[in-house]
């Protein structure tokens, strides 16, 4: 069975299916109902002498294959200390907390063991693409693109630029901000893989200078850059931005007038725009990264998505490690749809005559695929079935022992292929996922024996 959301609020299961995958990890062949034997040699027989080297593998009845998870927005230096610090808001928390601990990753050492943890915790969790904020050390960035080659992951790779704001043990000059994006760049593009992107990353407008900014803009649209930061997380950080930038008509236009925006752009949180911001971000094009979980720990709001769908303003899903405590999207799906029924449920408190919508099952599964991998601009690469994409997919096994709750436990018999699926979203966790591929490479494994059967 393979499961995926092809567009907005649409699933698609399909049953019995037939995927092969080429050595280059690409889908070839994608047939709906030939996943039996007779369909599996119709296709060898058509590989000819090639059926030879052809593995198969097997799912049994409680498996299925869905998409690998792509969370838009990290910290990979924040994986530190993920499950604590909900004590504060934003920037009490980010003086309290984030700044320590982003300092000593001027430690290689340090790095080195942060972010192998990181990495793998996140394969482990299905995620097969993670856009990652590092920290402003040009060294230590560099590990975290190594490690994400090693290890397998997909994804950008952005050295955070801070030079303004910001505490004296971590910040940097505009020069350092400029030179060490571009030494980063040239490192990742020297390391010629398809898997990373170096990404441009102003922290906020707050800990960016104007002309900082602004030159950070350009890099992005002179070499065809993605960029990602951070936009209306907080209200006392919006009102920063108006003391800071006071000839700017609002925070959105920050980064629109120094050229930070556009389809390759991810801007986090977003949740106080106004109507006026939010077709700014529509008309360039611009991805909103949802992280609820974070939104909750830091009590920063609730981001109205229903409204952002609405007006097709494109969304994906981030984890935001560490202002939230969750490490995986599965939990951010969880998080996105409390967000959202919460939401509805204030709205009806107020007796606004049009309730908002929760979100749905399907639409969640779509932001957690296909609608991340579209804000990264990687929706031709990945996020669903499809002959061409690659197979960044999870192997998901719904018998697997859950501390909370057997999802494989039928409810009166009666599970069809969504009820199993709902089950996997509201009660599964990684010991569900036996098996990550990134580009059709075996990335994290629970079983020993993975190999599949070789064809004699
Ligand atoms: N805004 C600026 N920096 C950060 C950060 O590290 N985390 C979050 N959540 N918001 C930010
Ligand atoms: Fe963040």
């Amino acid at each position: 069975t393979c499961i995926d959301t092809p567009e907005l609020g649409k699933l698609r299961i399909m049953l019995n299916t037939l995927l092969a995958v080429n050595e280059l990890g690409r889908i070839v062949a994608l047939v709906e109902g030939g996943g039996g034997n007779e369909g599996i040699q119709t296709y060898l027989t058509k590989m000819g002498d090639r059926a030879k080297e052809v593995t198969i593998h097997r799912l049994g009845s409680q498996e299925f294959l869905f998409p690998g998870l792509v969370d838009t927005h990290l910290h990979a230096p924040q994986y530190v200390f993920t499950g604590t610090g909900g004590d504060t808001p934003l920037l009490e928390w980010l003086e309290k907390y984030t700044f320590p601990q982003e300092s000593r990753f001027k430690d290689l050492n340090h790095a080195q063991h942060v972010y192998e943890r990181c990495v793998r915790r996140l394969l482990r969790n299905g995620t097969t693409t993670a856009a990652y904020f590092a920290t402003m050390h040009v060294p230590a960035t560099k590990v975290l693109a190594d490690t994400m080659l090693r290890l397998g992951q997909r994804g950008w790779v952005g050295k955070v630029c801070m030079d303004a704001n910001s505490p004296a043990f971590l910040r940097e000059t505009h020069k350092e901000a400029l030179e060490g994006t571009r030494e980063i760049v040239s490192y990742i593009q020297s390391l010629d893989t398809p898997l990373l992107r170096p990404c441009v990353t102003p922290r906020f407008a707050i800990s960016c200078a104007d002309e900082t900014l602004r030159s950070l803009g350009n890099l992005a649209s002179t070499m065809s850059l993605p960029v990602q930061s951070h936009l209306s997380e907080n209200k006392g950080e919006c009102e920063a931005v108006r003391q800071l930038f006071p000839n700017h008509a609002n925070y959105t236009d920050v980064y629109h007038e120094t050229g930070l925006l556009g389809p390759s752009t991810v801007m986090a949180h977003c949740i106080h725009l106004s109507q006026e911001e939010k077709k700014v971000i529509k008309a360039t094009g611009t991805g909103i990264s949802h992280c609820p979980g974070s939104n909750f720990s830091l009590r920063s709001g609730i981001l109205n998505v229903r409204s952002l769908l609405q007006q097709n303003i494109p969304v994906g899903l981030g984890t935001d490690v560490s202002g939230g405590y969750g490490t995986s999207i599965m939990g951010t799906m969880r998080e996105a749809i409390t967000a959202s029924r919460l939401l509805h449920a204030l709205s009806e408190e107020r007796g606004e005559k049009e309730t908002l919508e929760s979100l749905t099952l399907e639409e969640v599964l779509y932001l957690a695929t296909l609608g991340g991998a579209g804000i990264m601009g990687l929706a031709k690469e990945v996020g669903s079935f499809e002959v061409g994409k690659s197979l960044d997919v999870l192997r998901v096994n719904l018998g697997a022992d859950l501390g909370g709750g057997d999802v494989a436990v039928d409810t009166f018999g009666q599970d069809g292929p969504r009820e199993k699926l709902e089950k996997w979203v509201n009660l599964g966790d990684d010991r569900t996922l036996t098996h990550v591929w990134v580009s059709g490479k075996l990335v994290h494994t629970t079983l020993e024996n993975e190999a599949g059967t070789r064809i004699k």
